[in-house]
């Protein structure tokens, strides 16, 4: 059989510790592997590399994706697209370039596309990744465990020089429309205030809060926010800025905003992750070789199962509101801003 790997969507480490585990675990199998280009575009445009033991070689602790990556989404027709039939046009190149199946990595809508790949006849697995831990059907995705330790690094250095200034620092985390990130490196981070999209809250009782802090003499607080929290913000204003300018301007205490941005999808993926990879990529080509196709590996209990792609596409795991973790917070005095 011949394997074709691609990855798709924003990147973050441990994609390349996946490509390995899918691999080298396929020429075990005695399949040929070639890596597609830029996601699904290298599809679209016949961009494909061998990828032998030479080339799976040294990327477990790479960051990034040998392989690029592309928000490209053929199904979603596009002003001034120049193909006319983006699927078929892949189709006929997967059919030419003789390949039996196609492993997607990617997020929510990487799945999505390789669901619909499947209801158009081409042999596809699904691989979830993500920084933002929002995809459908597994506990967790690998790239979550990395940025949330990047994340709680920030925060952590942030204790030192808010306490120096006696002020309020904010810091804005990824997560798209999910709060995974911002709620689990807030905890780690000791965070005082964490304001995530899944949970309504309320500026004046955060800043109440704030100033109850400053008068019992707590010399500085830290608020953990996620870029995806609902705002009043003008469109332009990041939603760190607005809390920020919210807080000042509601305490008159000295507030500053930090946003590790892209630092959280960079570089080296943890321990963790290395593992998480490397279990998501083998399972992946177990399932190739018993010919389970349409299919999305996931975690579940820690134990690898095989998810149907059509009950993953196009949705989105949120944090439930009476999740534990936000239970757990609350019980050592963490607020969530209502
Ligand atoms: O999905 C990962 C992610 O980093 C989100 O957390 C973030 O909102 C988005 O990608 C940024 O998208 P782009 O990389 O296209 O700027």
């Amino acid at each position: 059989m011949k394997i074709g790997i691609l990855s798709s969507g924003g990147d973050c480490p441990g994609i390349n510790a996946t490509i390995r585990g899918v691999g080298k675990a396929a020429i075990t199998y005695g399949m040929e592997v070639i890596g597609v280009l830029d996601g699904f575009s290298g599809l679209i445009f016949n961009d494909f590399i061998q990828l032998g033991e030479r080339q799976l070689s040294g990327i477990l602790t790479l960051g990034g994706t040998i392989l690029g990556t592309s928000r490209e989404k053929p199904f979603k027709k596009k002003d001034g697209d120049l193909i006319a039939d983006k699927p078929q046009l892949i189709k006929q190149n997967y059919e030419k370039m003789g390949i039996d199946c196609l492993v997607c990595i990617g997020g929510n809508g990487t799945q999505k596309t390789a669901a619909q790949l499947s209801e158009i006849g081409i042999n596809v697995v699904g691989i979830p990744k993500t920084i933002d831990n929002d995809v459908w059907g597994t506990d967790i995705t690998f790239g979550f465990d990395t940025a949330v330790n990047i994340a709680t690094d920030a925060i952590d250095r942030l204790h030192s020089t808010a306490n120096s200034h006696k002020r309020v620092m904010v810091i804005e985390l990824m997560g798209h429309h999910a709060g995974w990130i911002t709620l689990h490196a807030g905890i780690a981070g000791g965070g005082d205030v964490i304001l995530i999209p899944e949970m309504e809250y309320n500026i004046d009782k955060v800043n109440e809060l704030l100033l109850g802090r400053f008068h019992k003499g707590k010399p500085y607080s830290i608020v953990v926010v996620a870029e995806g929290i609902k705002t009043t913000k003008r469109t332009d204003q990041p939603a760190g800025a607005f809390i920020a300018e919210q807080i000042e301007k509601g305490t008159k205490i000295e507030t500053r905003v930090t946003v590790p941005g892209y630092t959280l999808r960079g570089g080296s993926p943890s321990p963790f992750d290395r593992i998480l990879a490397t279990r998501m990529g083998t399972f992946a080509a177990s399932l190739i070789n018993k010919h389970e196709f349409g299919k999305m590996a996931a975690l579940h209990n820690n134990e690898m199962i095989a998810v149907p792609l059509k009950e993953v596409g196009g949705k989105t795991r949120l944090v439930p509101h009476d999740y534990f973790l936000i239970k757990q917070a609350k019980r050592v005095g963490t607020f969530f801003g209502s």
